[in-house]
């Protein structure tokens, strides 16, 4: 079975003072989170679409999704972690709770603020996924990555090899799991990316061609942007 993992268990401490977590405030009319939703609603592959958002948001959720996408036995909204980890472990704990964890259950998780993902993003995501264990989404650097200490440069790694993360990241469930659960404490803390976990742990993890305009709107500047590639129909 395939599930999709909306990610929007998060604060968006970034964006500044908002009324609520970025997730909620709305581009054309309404909620980012609702957009990216719709991205992953006509995929008939997938059994669920597992939404996890903060505790105190969970009854929010549930209201802009009936409000604005309309009432879906696919779509299910759930508490998501302290961390964007334990966000997606909260997920695999439920899939494992509801249906029951195989070698080939599959999760697409994608960030909620991620509302332009495209629909062969996802279709290769789950095709990687499948066939490699674990994909995650990227486009090539474009500009020149360099590494530093906080004042000098430490390395300039070859550009040709440097890519950009996005999302969706997928995993066969089972193998994102046990791998996190081998970690210990510190190495958990340190970790903010999932497609980390595995490479930590020797695993492949394969390349999905991404988009440039598959943004993630973090701060106020990207929210701008967000809305002029919708109103320019550039998405
Ligand atoms: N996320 C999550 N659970 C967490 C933390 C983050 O599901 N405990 C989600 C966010 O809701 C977001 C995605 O992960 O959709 C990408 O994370 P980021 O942009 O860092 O979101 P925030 O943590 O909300 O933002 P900030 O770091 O500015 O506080």
């Amino acid at each position: 079975m395939i599930f999709a993992v909306i990610l929007a268990g998060g604060t968006g401490s970034r964006m500044g003072s908002t009324d609520m977590p970025k997730q909620f405030l709305e581009i054309k009319g309404k909620p980012i989170l609702n957009h990216t939703v719709e991205k992953f609603l006509p995929n008939p592959k997938f059994e669920k679409i597992i939404v996890l958002s903060p505790k105190a948001w969970l009854g929010h959720t549930k209201e802009i999704i009936r409000k604005y996408t309309g009432k879906s036995d696919k779509i299910v909204v759930i508490e998501g972690g302290s961390t964007r980890n334990e966000t997606i472990m909260n997920a695999i704990r439920y899939i494992d709770g509801q249906y029951g964890l195989d070698d080939d259950t599959v999760i697409v998780t994608h960030d909620s603020v991620r509302p332009f993902l495209t629909h062969r993003i996802i279709e290769e995501n789950i095709e990687a996924a499948q066939q490699y264990g674990a994909c995650d989404t990227v486009i090539p650097a474009t500009d020149t990555i360099v590494e530093g200490n906080g004042t000098a440069i430490t390395a300039i790694p070859d550009r040709r090899k440097m890519y950009q993360g996005q999302t969706p990241q997928s995993f066969k469930a089972k193998l994102l799991r046990d791998a996190y659960d081998s970690l210990s404490a510190e190495e958990k803390d340190i970790l903010t990316d999932a497609a980390k976990i595995l490479v930590m742990k020797g695993k492949e993890v394969r390349l999905v061609q991404g988009e440039t305009f598959n943004i993630k709107i973090t701060y106020p500047y990207d929210l701008k942007i967000a809305r002029s590639l919708l109103d320019e129909d550039i998405v």
